[in-house]
């Protein structure tokens, strides 16, 4: 039997922090406490041994909101399940939640085994999908259960912009609620009012506008704020739990507040990049800006304080990073054409030491919210607690040994992402993981990854949105 002992940890969950050392028998905790080895042969006979001392310990990051290996605008995301997810490791992230997109035209079950062979013996962290529903017809319905029931998806996407390949009505997303509802699963949206979206490209493009920039002035904060309110309220009407994914804006957090007062579960993703960049990168010269589409775009420095007082105020629940790399050469697609610029970001690999270097040590957040948004919420929210998402006895060995102190800069000369740039080139942070366990076993220590292709579990999940408030 493998067995590991973790010394002098400060174990940091969403709700405690405290010393004690920590005991692993195969993938799962058996012990928490003090001195273990005087009270516990088997956890002073560990096969292995690591002293934490003045480090922090961490749940594994879990990020409910990943695209590898996607096809999408003419091209594929440049990070796929194995590199993304191994990138993930070396940031402390050691489950991700992807999206399994329905092509329009062909069944819910015809997209889960194209994502479960993309992933499958691949993933180097574990892994589970949300169902993206782009094509609500009796013959999707008709899958809802088996999906739920079998397969072990309990979350559903709709998207409200991307005309012509993902976008639904307000007819299939009440519909797709209804269904979804009897089965103890939730439906979760990317809110955009896309009609708005398409008409300004257009207006644009008519204009003759190319740059970069045009992407955000296409992709106003009110088409977002419009979209998440009517989501909110398609949802109110039948009593649905409803998931916003990445809010990026004041305006729309401002709907949830207002829906606040009325009795509805209502919760919030946001993404990093929207609480540490804003739209000015658009703005420089030349293609630049490229490298930041992605929708909905990056906001205004406003934007960014009201989603880290969202985040205080628990409107906002989770971070992710919506990971969606393209190469250079991939967004060059759209060098004459803005709207052909392939969206989406790298991410995954610093969302956990991002929150930590600009949310804890700027005293934006708590170290427990921090753990919170990164780990325990999205466990809760999506059906993975307490398997993953926390530190306790009877939970997956799932573990971020964290050093507070020492700083290093991003840059793609180091970072793990198949990304030809990083979106924080250059930025100085500080907080840095150390060594990742996944499921006791040491994934990534000291930048050395130690497990590699095929390592990750695909995870089953039941009752999205449920048992949590
Ligand atoms: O720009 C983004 N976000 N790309 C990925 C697809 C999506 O909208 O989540
Ligand atoms: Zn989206
Ligand atoms: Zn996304």
């Amino acid at each position: 039997m493998k067995s590991l002992l973790i010394k002098n940890a400060h174990i940091v969950t969403a709700t405690d922090q405290y010393e004690a050392d920590i005991y692993v028998e195969n993938e799962t905790i058996h012990a928490i406490g003090k001195d273990l080895c005087a009270s516990s042969s088997a956890a002073k006979a560990a096969t292995q041994v690591i002293d934490a001392k003045g480090a922090y310990v961490f749940p594994g990051g879990i990020d409910a909101h990943t695209h590898m290996d996607l096809p999408f605008m003419g091209t594929s995301s440049s990070d796929d399940f194995e590199s993304g997810t191994l990138a993930g490791l070396h940031g402390g992230t050691t489950t991700i939640i992807d999206f399994a997109i329905q092509t329009q035209g062909s069944s819910l079950n015809a997209a889960l085994n194209q994502w479960h062979e993309k992933a499958d013996g691949k993933s180097v962290g574990d892994y589970a999908f949300h169902m993206a529903v782009t094509d609500f017809n009796p013959k999707t319905r008709a899958e809802i259960k088996e999906i739920v029931e079998k397969k072990g998806i309990s979350s559903f996407k709709v998207f409200m912009a991307y005309k012509g390949a993902l976008m639904v009505d307000d007819r299939q997303i009440v519909e797709l609620m209804e269904e979804v509802k009897k089965v103890g699963g939730m439906v979760i949206a990317h809110c955009e009012n896309g009609d708005v979206v398409d008409h300004l490209i257009a207006e644009n493009k008519a204009a003759g506008n190319t740059a970069p920039k045009y992407h955000v002035l296409s992709r106003p904060a009110v088409a977002e704020a419009e979209a998440s309110g009517r989501f909110m309220d398609i949802a109110h009407v039948g009593k649905h739990p409803l998931y916003i994914v990445h809010m990026t804006c004041a305006e729309a957090l401002d709907r949830v507040r207002e829906n606040a007062k009325r009795d509805q579960k209502v919760f919030v993703e946001t993404c990093v990049q929207y609480l540490v960049l804003d739209e000015s990168v658009y703005f420089q010269e030349g293609f630049e800006g490229s490298k930041y589409v992605m929708s909905p775009p990056l906001r205004k420095k406003k934007d960014q304080d009201a989603l880290w007082a969202g985040l205080k105020q628990g409107l906002v629940h989770t971070v992710a990073t919506d990971h969606c790399p393209f190469c250079m050469e991939q967004k060059k697609m759209g060098l004459n054409d803005f709207s052909k610029i392939p969206n989406g970001a790298p991410g995954v690999e610093h969302r956990m030491e991002l929150m930590f270097s600009e949310g804890v040590l700027k005293n934006r957040i708590s170290l427990q919210k921090f753990v919170d948004v990164t780990s325990t919420a999205p466990a809760r929210i999506f059906g993975l607690f307490p398997r993953k998402g926390t530190i306790a006895v009877g939970s997956d060995a799932d573990l971020v040994i964290f050093d507070p102190k020492e700083s290093h800069t991003l840059s793609v000369k180091s970072h793990h992402m198949k990304c030809d740039y990083s979106a924080y080139e250059g930025w100085k942070i500080t907080g840095r993981v150390k060594t990742t366990i996944l499921r006791g076993t040491v994934a990534v220590d000291q930048g050395k990854a130690l497990v590699g292709k095929g390592f990750g579990k695909y995870l089953s999940r039941a009752g999205s949105g449920q048992n949590v408030e």
